[in-house]
């Protein structure tokens, strides 16, 4: 009788308390100041901002001991990814102290490195909030999204990213043991199919989890958590780059194996990892991006992004991406491609993506996965706001600003990405000698096409 008791008592206590959230410290998202804009005018609101939950303290629900520390899971709290969601809560953060997030009308600041009172963060994730629980999510086909971006402090090796991926608008709340959600930053997917993400679909990812050897923070579980991802930015005051990633699941879908597409089975994957890249120095425009460049990083600048349907509707086939910046009050047209087998080129059409991967030599794993077209699906069921700050533990950043591969000749086209060196963007040493790094995007809008800047 007691067994029994004792056990219907534990059930409920794993379904009622599971992931929970801790509440030591306070969770108050950053208000930022959002605008939607239409043909003539914008019309701002008052949003926020979440920090993932991969940063937080992962701690007893009945107390404070570390369920992970450092990279490693407690062994005695999380013998299973199961059991570990339902002894392990996500607590509330502590944004600029220990995480170095400020924010200030339309503008959110993420530092690279804070020193806190318990630990030294390392680079952010957050999230835009559409209210206190749900993610905002965006539409984009048709549209037009606008942002500000000060990449003057962001050296070789560090990239201020801001991106959308396909989550969930709840971040997976309620599914299995997940009772903490979108407020604290659940439910994050990629198309890398990250391995390092702590808890997917509301299970630990503890089991065959590896630690890193080379980031005191990370490591990888057996479970990856792949989705579409759109890169409207990925950057450093060197090197940008806007990549659309289609994959061919539906929404945040955790993997196993192959379909991961780990090492040598990258283009295995449900997810095109290597995307279809517009960077302008690749694409042979040397000194359009830069410090002094015709896009001067020195200073701030505006980032437009248009994604054209073929019909002009919201639920067109999606046919190109255009980019377009605004620096000094100028609008400056993207640059044009100037690559031996590629068509001038200033956007990101099937045409273009099919030439540069016959033209580099890469195998054109973004038309396998479906192309812009799945990328579209995508954009329309809805994505997410990512805004990141991160070093690059697997290949120091090089694939963006640097020659990569490393071991290749920087004139074979498509190797040379940017002017840093090819030993620059270590983790150890960029966080070592730039930790007062920053990323600042400001004015965030979306709106018709034409209606941002
Ligand atoms: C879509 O809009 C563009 C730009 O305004 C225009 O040139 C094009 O003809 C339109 N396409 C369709 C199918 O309506």
């Amino acid at each position: 009788m007691f067994s029994k008791t004792a056990l219907v008592t534990l059930t409920y206590l794993s379904v009622a308390f599971a992931q929970q959230v801790g509440t030591l410290t306070a969770e108050s998202h950053p208000a930022l100041s959002f605008s939607d804009c239409t043909e003539g005018s914008c019309k701002q609101s008052a949003l926020s901002v979440t920090l993932d939950s991969n940063w937080r303290w992962l701690h007893t629900t009945s107390g404070s001991d570390n369920c992970y520390d450092g990279n490693e899971w407690d062994t005695s709290l999380c013998p299973d990814g199961e059991t570990c969601a339902s002894n392990c809560a996500l607590d509330g953060a502590d944004y600029p102290g220990t995480y170095g997030i400020t924010t200030s009308g339309s503008e959110l600041e993420l530092k690279f490195v804070t020193k806190g009172t318990y630990s030294t963060n390392v680079g952010s994730r957050v999230y835009l909030m559409a209210d206190d629980s749900n993610y905002k999510i965006f539409n984009l086909k048709n549209k037009e999204f606008t942002f500000d971006v000060d990449v003057s402090n962001l050296p070789c090796g560090l990239n201020g990213a801001l991106y959308f991926v396909e989550m969930e608008e709840k971040g997976g709340l309620g599914t299995a043991s997940n009772k903490a959600g979108a407020k604290y930053g659940t439910g994050y997917c990629d198309a890398q199919c990250p391995h390092d993400i702590k808890f997917i679909n509301g299970v630990a990812n503890s089991e065959g989890w590896v630690p890193s050897d080379n980031d005191a923070n990370a490591g990888s579980g057996t479970l990856g958590a792949c989705c579409s991802e759109m890169d409207i930015w990925e950057a450093n005051s060197i090197s940008a780059a806007y990549t659309p990633h289609p994959c061919s699941v539906t929404g945040p879908t955790a993997c196993t194996g192959t379909d991961c597409g780990d090492g040598d089975d990258r283009y295995q994957s449900v997810c095109d990892k290597d995307g279809c890249d517009f960077n302008s120095y690749r694409m042979g425009d040397k000194d359009f991006y830069g410090p002094g460049g015709t896009v001067d990083t020195a200073s701030k600048f505006t980032v437009v992004t248009q994604f054209i349907t073929a019909d002009n509707s919201t639920t067109g086939d999606l046919v190109e991406i255009r980019r377009l910046y605004v620096q000094g009050g100028k609008v400056i047209q993207n640059s044009v491609t100037a690559v031996d087998g590629i068509d001038e080129s200033d956007s990101i059409t099937t045409d273009y993506c099919t030439a540069q991967k016959t033209a580099f030599g890469d195998k054109d794993a973004f038309s396998e996965r479906g192309g812009l077209s799945v990328m579209g699906d995508a954009l329309e069921r809805g994505m997410v706001l990512v805004m990141s700050i991160w070093d690059d533990h697997a290949v120091n950043m090089l694939w963006l600003d640097s020659t990569y591969p490393t071991d290749a000749d920087p004139a074979k086209p498509g190797v040379a990405r940017g002017t840093c060196a090819t030993d620059s963007g270590k983790p150890e040493d960029v966080e070592k000698n730039s930790p007062g790094a920053s990323v600042k995007f400001s004015n965030i809008k979306l709106g018709s096409i034409g209606s941002t800047y």
